[in-house]
């Protein structure tokens, strides 16, 4: 196992198969990339992007993090929604949470678990101005999977703010960004219902999951 050679081996079986049934699928997208959509997911092992929404190499563009947040100073994702959008031209950003994120989890305990807490403390802040839907829930897990729902609206909210997003809509470019939750027992993906494609679509969206 000190090479990783079964990983190596599955690759090169990967490929030949690719290869097999379209011959210049792999050749052709080497040329260039020209994927519609952006993912925006947890880094969590059991939600991996392409596979579960049936996409091939060359359709999303991803980035993944620690509970999928969007955070205004972190150049990592600024980067990547920025060539996303003014190179790629991509028409869609999809924030995909999931229900029982560890992240999230963490960051509803009262106890520390690291360097990480001070990621985990912008899902603290979501808790906070959530506090009264959350309050609801007498159920921890219901609880949880609630804070995952409005953690991914959060985030929408912040791509929609930044001013990548902000400048491709006043350019007039298509854009819009959706809000899903993955459920890891039966690999369903919910559609929360958000569709941003205007600024004046941003302030409505938190009014309308307060209540
Ligand atoms: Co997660």
């Amino acid at each position: 196992m000190k090479t990783l050679r079964h990983l190596l081996d599955n690759n090169k079986k990967w490929s030949e198969n690719l290869k097999k049934t379209r011959p210049t699928f792999l050749s052709e997208l080497a040329k260039q990339q020209n994927p519609e959509y952006v993912w925006i997911g947890c880094s969590d092992s059991r939600v991996s992007a392409s596979n579960i929404v049936g996409l091939l190499p060359g359709e999303v563009f991803v980035h993944r993090n620690i509970a999928n947040l969007v955070i205004h100073t972190d150049m990592n994702c600024l980067s990547v929604l920025q060539f996303a959008v003014e190179v790629l031209k991509v028409k869609h950003i999809i924030v995909c949470g999931h229900y029982g994120c560890g992240g999230v989890k963490a960051a509803l305990e009262n106890k520390r678990h690291g360097l990480i807490d001070n990621w985990l403390r912008h899902i603290q802040d979501v808790a906070n101005l959530y506090e009264d839907v959350l309050a609801k829930f007498d159920d921890e897990e219901d609880k949880l999977n609630k804070l995952c729902e409005l953690n991914v609206i959060e985030q929408v909210q912040n791509v929609g703010e930044t001013t990548i997003v902000q400048d491709a809509w006043s350019r007039g470019q298509i854009l819009r960004i959706h809000g899903w939750v993955y459920d890891l027992t039966d690999g369903i993906i919910t559609d929360l219902g958000i569709h941003l494609e205007a600024s004046d679509e941003l302030k409505p969206l938190r009014k309308r999951f307060l209540e």
